[in-house]
């Protein structure tokens, strides 16, 4: 078995050629230089996907799509980026484990993976004897499930602040980090420990839990630090996103333990918010790896609550979420009374998000009551607009024209009027999206084009790593500093590898993606080079200017005004 490095990832892209693999899903044609075929990744009806032999990349000329090998077997057959190179390296003969780590430039996941290791350490010291059987006897997890979800525990008198310091960690980077306080005491004071990881699968954070003593709070969260922010990650993303195959789902549950309960069962595509509510950012974050989302939330009220906005959140982004509901406190203890067969048998039969609010509604109308009758029709009509699915919406006016003895045109009268105010609205969503989009500063512009020409010639990345000051943007200024590492460390840049760097390392493919599909020309000059640069560094000195002209506008004491004119004139090289 063979640990999967990048130079390993980088060796199986070489030996597999674009061509062949993309002919074995889709028939390809050659013409010129490049093949076409038929885009897999949007309703493509005439071939606008061409593959490049030389750059070993695909490009789809209407949705935008493109990647190298990995990143259209991964998207075409709905597994990981990882899982995708060691499908097409046991082609070639490699046999890999499931380990990837990321080659991190970043030292804190080192010190945070350390402290991670030093607490699950804890736990199986004679200290850590209590908390041991908290959860093997009282919660019930066995010792297998307690290592895979690398559960530790944070003993006053095993300081993780010591451990961590005698390796020559600075206090200032511990207290930064959540780990520890200014007077060099641990944050975590006799926790059971979870360990949080980012997409990546670097540890990040923590959550602890209480288990003997009495306090406030039962769960504490590192703080937001500079690589854990709680809003943009999930519990058990990164384990989750690699059982994810063809059509399978994302579970949503409320709870750590809810999640890792799930895992015993086999069910290990659960995921958490980290006791927060469910946000469009996370929505986003799973709508990345599926379309196939299950809110399995409490068995409560709160539970129910916590439902209906998460699907409203889902909805936002495009995604119709399938429910389940439980007849106990939580999946935890739901799988703990009533069994695993009982369990998979919910998530096998999840409901629709009309079928359960229409079981709201009827729950808060009274349907004796003939005014009420009619608005539970109508709301439910309402809430039918809003899903994509005609067989269900077919299917549930029926139900309603027998259950109520109401003519079905009626009610599909009603319905298609809720559908036109949909249609409308939706309009107005993409005119503004269609908006924002021009709005791209000439700064954004000229970066793109920069960025796209130092990503196709290696030959410039030099030349604009001296010249360039400073990007517009954080995201801008990111992927120059990536493309310009990445140069350095490798002596040259070929875009099908960095791809495969860039998609482990960070969130920057999507950026990637856009300025590749950017309509350049692949020939430049180095004139039309030097004015990106010029127009991106005269985005801090304009920026400048502009702030004067605001503060200009302002004052009112002449004096002061003569001060900031000339100041503005000096920016403006007028002397
Ligand atoms: P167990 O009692 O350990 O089974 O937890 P639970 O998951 O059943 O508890 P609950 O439903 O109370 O909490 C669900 C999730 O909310 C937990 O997994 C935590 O992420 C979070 N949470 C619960 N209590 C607290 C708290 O006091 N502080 C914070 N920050 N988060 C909490
Ligand atoms: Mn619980």
């Amino acid at each position: 078995m063979t640990q999967i490095t990048n130079d390993t990832i980088n060796e199986i892209r070489n030996r597999t050629d674009i061509v062949s693999v993309i002919s074995r899903y889709l028939p390809l044609t050659k013409r010129g230089k490049n093949y076409f075929g038929i885009c897999p990744f949007h309703d493509d009806h005439s071939p606008s996907m061409s593959v490049s032999p030389e750059k070993q990349i695909y490009t789809c000329f209407s949705c935008g799509a493109t990647g190298n090998v990995f990143t259209f077997v991964s998207n075409y057959e709905h597994i990981s980026f990882i899982e995708s190179v060691r499908l097409l390296g046991e082609k070639l003969g490699y046999e890999l484990n499931n380990n990837y780590h990321v080659e991190t430039k970043n030292p804190d996941y080192e010190i945070c993976s350390l402290a991670s290791k030093f607490f699950q350490n804890n736990l199986y010291t004679s200290l850590g004897k209590n908390a041991m059987d908290y959860l093997e006897k009282d919660r019930k997890f066995d010792k297998e499930t307690i290592k895979k979800f690398e559960l530790g525990l944070s003993i006053p008198k095993l300081s993780v602040t010591e451990f961590l310091l005698n390796k020559n960690i600075s206090l200032d980077k511990l207290i930064n980090l959540g780990i520890s306080n200014n007077n060099s005491k641990d944050i975590f004071l006799n926790r059971i420990m979870f360990p949080l990881h980012d997409l990546k699968g670097n540890v990040v954070g923590f959550s602890g839990r209480i288990y003997n003593t009495k306090d406030n709070s039962k769960y504490i969260n590192t703080k937001e630090t500079e690589i854990f922010k709680k809003n943009s990650l999930l519990y058990n993303y990164h384990r989750a996103r690699d059982y994810l195959k063809k059509n399978e789902s994302i579970i949503i549950m409320e709870g750590f333990f809810d999640v890792i309960r799930a895992s015993t069962i086999g069910v290990d595509n659960c995921v958490a918010t980290m006791g927060t509510a469910f946000t469009t950012t996370h929505a986003n974050l799973l709508k990345k790896i599926t379309d196939n989302i299950i809110l399995c939330f409490d068995g409560d009220k709160a539970g129910e609550e916590a439902t209906i906005s998460a699907i409203n959140v889902l909805e936002k982004v495009g995604v119709t979420p399938k429910i389940i509901r439980l007849e106990e406190k939580d999946p935890d203890e739901y799988i703990l009374k009533r069994g695993k067969d009982s369990f998979i048998q919910k998530v096998n039969n999840p409901i629709s998000t009309i079928e359960f609010k229409m079981k709201l509604l009827k729950s808060t109308h009274n349907l004796t009551d003939i005014n009420e009758l009619s608005k539970y029709i109508d709301d439910s009509i309402k809430e039918l607009s809003k899903t994509k699915d005609d067989i269900l919406v077919e299917l549930t006016l029926k139900k309603l024209e027998k259950e109520y003895n109401i003519s079905y045109d009626i009610l599909k009268d009603k319905y298609n009027k809720y559908q036109e105010k949909i249609v409308n609205t939706n309009k107005i969503i993409l005119n503004k999206q269609i908006n924002t989009n021009k709005r791209m500063t000439k700064y954004e512009l000229a970066s793109k084009n920069l960025l796209f020409y130092m990503l196709k010639n290696s030959d410039i990345i030099a030349h604009v790593e001296k010249k360039v000051s400073y990007f517009p943007t954080e995201e801008l200024r990111m992927l120059s500093n990536e493309i310009i590492y990445y140069y350095h460390k490798y002596g040259t840049l070929e875009i099908a590898d960095f791809i495969t760097y860039i998609s482990l390392h960070n969130n920057l493919f999507e950026l990637v993606k856009e300025i590749l599909n950017m309509n350049l020309k692949d020939k430049y000059t180095i004139e039309e080079i030097n004015d990106y640069i010029k127009v991106i560094n005269s985005y801090n000195k304009d920026n400048q200017i502009n702030k004067l002209n605001i503060k200009l506008k302002e004052e009112t004491d002449p004096l002061k005004q003569a001060k900031i004119l000339k100041e503005i004139m000096e920016l403006r090289g007028v002397k």
